[in-house]
Order: structure tokens, then sequence, then C-alpha cells
């Protein structure tokens, strides 16, 4: 199927998943070294049920897009604004590179940004937010990098194989989006400073 980008970046493509990428996205949801990071690595993911989730698209309250690596033609991962509330102004971010050999690149960096510039820049957000893990300092570090803050942790909140683990929560506004200054992102930047004249 043709690949639709919807927001390009510098290293990546936010691209329309489609049900043709379950095979890619079930090998990601069932990497522990990946899992290990999100709130569900207990149990399996099945194909179809990887499939209904991908055929769900669009859905009501979510943008969920896929993470392309230009330069390798490459679905690496996906990220997505959850619980879209659009009369306060909110939704929380989700993101997962599930190809290893991405991590480290500034590629979760970048997928953040174009994101969320778009959540206050086309949906109107006024507070992005995010939970993450405390076994997760890359994670953490992405975020920073792109203007999020910590507003809070609830100690020993997720247990995974039998150590308990901080959720730290975290908040980004339009004012605190650090944008890395791309060819193709100024056109976003000079978006957002004009509505917010
Ligand atoms: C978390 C994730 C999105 C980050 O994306 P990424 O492309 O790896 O991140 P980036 O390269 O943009 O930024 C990572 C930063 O963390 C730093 N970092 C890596 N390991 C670190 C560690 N152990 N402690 C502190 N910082 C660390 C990197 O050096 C980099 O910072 P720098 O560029 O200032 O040096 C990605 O790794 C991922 O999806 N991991 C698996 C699933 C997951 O954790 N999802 C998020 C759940 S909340």
């Amino acid at each position: 199927m043709e690949l639709m980008v919807f927001l390009k970046g510098n290293l990546l493509a936010l691209v329309l998943l489609t049900p043709d990428d379950t095979s890619t996205m079930q090998g990601y949801m069932n990497d522990h070294e990946v899992t290990q990071f999100l709130g569900r690595d207990a149990l399996p993911m099945y194909a179809h049920q990887e499939k209904a989730w991908l055929e769900s698209l669009p859905k009501e309250g979510h943008l969920v897009l896929g993470i392309w690596h230009r330069s390798d033609e490459k679905l690496i991962g996906s990220c997505g604004l959850h619980g879209i509330d659009y009369l306060n102004q909110l939704a929380e971010l989700g993101i997962l590179i599930g190809d290893k050999d991405y991590w480290n690149g500034g590629c979760g960096t970048e997928a953040v940004q174009l994101l969320c510039a778009h959540g206050f820049n086309w949906l109107n957000l006024r507070h992005i937010t995010l939970r993450v893990l405390g076994n997760n300092p890359r994670g953490v570090r992405c975020y920073e990098r792109c203007g999020f803050v910590r507003t809070g942790v609830i100690p020993g909140h997720v247990l995974k194989a039998g150590q308990w683990h901080d959720e730290i929560h975290m908040l980004l506004t339009k004012e605190t989006l650090t944008l890395t200054r791309s060819s193709e992102m100024e056109t976003k930047i000079a978006h957002m400073a004009e509505n917010s004249r």
C-alpha cells in the first residue's frame, strides 16, 4: 500500500498506519526489551489483536501515527495523542520506537516534537501530558529535551517482574515545547507564532 505521510520532519515522517503494518507492529509489541518500558508486557500481542487495533483507526479521541524513518524507508514505531479532550484542550502522549537499532538517535525527540507541534497548532491543545516509568531514563531525557516538565511521581506504582516502579507524570505546553530547527519544522513554528499573536 502507498505510504501516506501526514507530518514530515528531518529524519522522520509520521505516517498513516494500515492493517498491512500488523506484523511489524506486532513484532515490536512482543519484544520485552521494548515493552518493559510500557504499561503492558505481561501478555502477548496476537496478530488479530494488533490488526483489529490498526483497523479501528482513525479512532475517536486518538491521533495515532506510524514513525517512518525516511532515509532507511522503514516503519520503526508509532506515536499518538490519546484521550483528546477538546473541551479542556488536553491529550496524553504515547510513543514506541520498537526497532531498538533506532534508540538514542534522536528519533524519539523528533517524533514527539512533530506530534506535539501538530497538537498545539492544529488541534488547539493547551496541555499534553504523559506518564513514564522510573525504569526509563531515556524516555524522561527525550521528553525533557522536548520541553516536558515533571509534575509529580507516584512512587512504586507499577509492578514488573517482582519490582515496583515509580510512575512519573510530565506536562508540555505550547510555551515550553522545544523544537529542533529544521527547514520542514520552520513552517510549523511560523504557524505557531502566527496563531499565538
Ligand atoms: C523512549 C523513546 C521514545 C526515546 O526515543 P529515542 O529516539 O531513543 O530518544 P532520543 O535519542 O531522541 O533521546 C534520548 C535521550 O536520552 C539519553 N539517554 C539514553 N539512555 C539514557 C539513560 N540511561 N539515562 C539518561 N539519559 C539517557 C540519550 O543520550 C538522549 O539524550 P541526548 O540526545 O541529550 O544525549 C524510545 O527509546 C522508545 O520508544 N523506547 C521503548 C519504548 C518506550 O520507552 N516508550 C515510551 C514509554 S513512556
